[in-house]
């Protein structure tokens, strides 16, 4: 008789998971008050925009904090404030959302890629090094699931180099690298609050610094050109209107008050799983480095060893997913695989800027996790212990059983 739930088996797990946002009456109490304010945008002293911006940026230790509508805006700003422009090489890595390739272009920048390591699933420290050239102005490291990249070295080479690090930190919400948190560690970075991210208003985003004159820049490109105490009508810069409204700001400050409890708990479970699931043959934890010192867990990750479990990936996950811990792979394909970058579907600026021929570009680590990595969703990390023994044992389960996927 079948064992595993995917042939009829009984489920390791029929409750459901904890559901994305939490959210409760001091949401609905601060879009109501900010109705009934009629103040709905930022623009003004005294905002809760700015609130949310002095609050946050301190939890991040960052001394100031400009909140937009999106993380990609973030990213596209942050860059445009370190002064990257046209035909300005940045070095990325491949293995993250498209945002951290698009806001590179977005300057008329050409987005270099290099490797990432197998182990920690980040930006490698000697690929950026091996990658710099002349044209090269800033390192965009990404701190992917909330993981820390190697900033000792980062730091390291672009003081070497004369280059600007802005992190990628959108997932980065109270995840730390030695102790301090993310964002404003390099030059200038941006944090994403899309629906799905753990501090949260259904789209928006921060750009985070400790640089005086990068604040002041960032807020003026945000605020489309304009400059604080100038006349309204008075435009400096080439900007944009990315400016979060005061719904947005005041959800951003409701969520902010879960944030530290639900972000430990995700790290202590984290680690939990970590342990327990890399004891399956044929899975392994992604490497944890001391300077790791909180996890913001976006994703859960883990690497597969299709040749040591007997099946391939997809079957596994499948298995799994029918126990009732439904996991998935993540990304398909490096960023330089999409059609955007084989086709260089950039305009016009091809014809001025030369590109790196993507369509060719090959980086072995970035494609290998591609094929290998699993992923589960943040909210299981928000369960009990119970529950994280819950994912242990449907992964146990279907190790043991896994001549039934056969
Ligand atoms: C690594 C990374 N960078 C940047 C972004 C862009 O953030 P947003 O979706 O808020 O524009 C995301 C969003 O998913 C992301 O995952």
């Amino acid at each position: 008789m079948a064992v595993l739930a995917i042939n009829g088996g009984d489920k390791v797990r029929t409750k459901g998971w904890p559901s994305w946002p939490i959210w409760d009456e001091r949401e609905i109490k601060a879009v109501e008050d900010t109705v009934r304010s009629g103040r709905w945008g930022r623009i003004g002293e005294n905002t809760q925009t700015e609130k949310f911006e002095q609050v946050f940026a301190e939890y991040q230790d960052a001394k100031y904090g400009i909140a937009v509508t999106s993380g990609t805006a973030a990213l596209t700003i942050a860059l445009k404030a370190v002064g990257v422009d046209i035909g300005d090489e940045v070095i990325v890595p491949p293995y993250t959302f498209i945002a951290s390739a698009t806001s590179i272009l977005q300057n008329n920048a050409v987005p270099i890629f290099v490797d990432i390591e197998l182990e920690t699933r980040n930006i490698d420290p000697d690929a950026i090094e091996a990658a710099i050239t002349p044209r090269t102005t800033a390192i965009m490291p990404v701190h992917f699931s909330g993981r820390a990249c190697d900033m000792e070295r980062i730091l390291e080479i672009a003081k070497r180099h004369d280059l600007a690090i802005v992190e990628d930190a959108a997932h980065c919400w109270g995840a730390t690298w030695n102790d301090r948190k993310l964002g404003a560690v390099g030059d200038i970075g941006g944090i994403s609050f899309q629906a799905s991210k753990h501090l949260n208003c259904g789209e928006g985003g921060i750009i985070l610094t400790n640089d005086e004159e990068l604040a002041a820049k960032a807020f003026s490109f945000h605020h489309i050109g304009r400059l604080p105490g100038r006349p309204f009508y008075e435009h400096h810069f080439i900007g944009w209107n990315f400016r979060i409204t005061e719904f947005q700001s005041a959800v951003l400050l409701a969520q902010f008050e879960r944030l530290e409890d639900q972000t430990q708990r995700r790290h202590e479970n984290g680690l939990y799983l970590d342990e327990k699931l890399d004891q399956i043959d044929g899975l392994r934890a992604l490497r944890r480095d001391p300077f790791m010192t909180r996890i913001a867990r976006h994703a859960f990750c883990l690497l597969y060893d299709e040749e040591t479990v007997g099946v391939p990936r997809e079957k596994f996950m499948a298995a799994v997913s029918a126990e009732g811990v439904g996991c998935g792979g993540g990304y398909p394909h490096p960023l330089y695989k999409n059609p955007l970058f084989t086709e260089k579907r950039f305009g016009r600026i091809t014809e001025m800027v030369e590109y790196p021929d993507y369509a060719d570009m090959y980086l072995p680590n970035c494609e290998k996790i591609c094929d290998i990595v699993v992923w589960l969703g943040q909210t299981m990390l928000l369960g009990t212990r119970e529950d994280m023994d819950d994912i242990v044992a449907a992964f146990e389960k279907v190790a043991e059983n896994v001549d039934e996927l056969r």
